[in-house]
């Protein structure tokens, strides 16, 4: 699929058929994470972590669902990998170029999902969550002194990707000349 298709077909997937996504499509989308920019070329600053382990993936969505004080939902969506990037701040929290290194991470992994028909979903909320909770952040076996920033689910989907509809009034946008 040509770059520009990927991005007009994206969209989060948020239903899975449960069904692991295959070593190959796996690695593919991985080699698009390391294929990101990051500032200053610092790529010892980022982190990724592949989490397919059933047990901690339950957890993770579980740990998400009491922060956000309602139980019944499932954040994950049943997704079977949510890949979490992190990033070793210079400070106590990641400061915007940090931050964005990992935002960055995750999308390229977002456009490679679509490439690949695979199922993909940015997933904050319960990234958020993980680092409240640092009894699970330690089962994610991070190099020291990294921190949690962004994720994202993937997995097998029946959903397709079509054009979508882009509003041209969606992002307010002015022109200086
Ligand atoms: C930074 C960021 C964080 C997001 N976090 C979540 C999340 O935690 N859970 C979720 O279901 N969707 C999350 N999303 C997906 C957005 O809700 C979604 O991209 C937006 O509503 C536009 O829909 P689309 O992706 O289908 O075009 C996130 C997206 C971004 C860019």
């Amino acid at each position: 699929m040509e770059t520009l298709n990927a991005i007009f077909n994206r969209k989060s997937i948020r239903t899975y058929t449960g069904k692991k996504i295959s070593e190959d499509k796996l690695k593919k989308i991985l080699k698009a994470a390391k294929a990101a920019p990051v500032g200053m070329g610092k790529y010892d600053t980022v982190h990724i972590t592949v989490i397919e382990n059933p047990e901690l993936l339950k957890e993770i969505d579980i740990n998400t669902a009491n922060i956000f004080g309602i139980p019944d939902i499932h954040p994950l969506y049943g997704a079977p990998t949510l890949v979490v990037v992190s990033v070793k701040p210079e400070g106590k929290t990641p400061n915007n170029t940090e931050y964005s290194n990992a935002a960055i991470i995750t999308h390229n992994m977002a456009l490679a999902s679509v490439d690949s028909g695979i199922g993909g979903c940015h997933i904050w909320g319960a990234v958020m969550a993980l680092n409240e909770n640092q009894n699970l952040v330690k089962q994610l076996n991070l190099p020291d002194g990294f921190v949690p920033c962004c994720g994202i689910t993937l997995g097998e989907t029946q959903e397709q990707y079509t054009p979508q509809d882009i509003p041209e009034n969606r992002v307010g946008t002015n022109f200086i000349k």
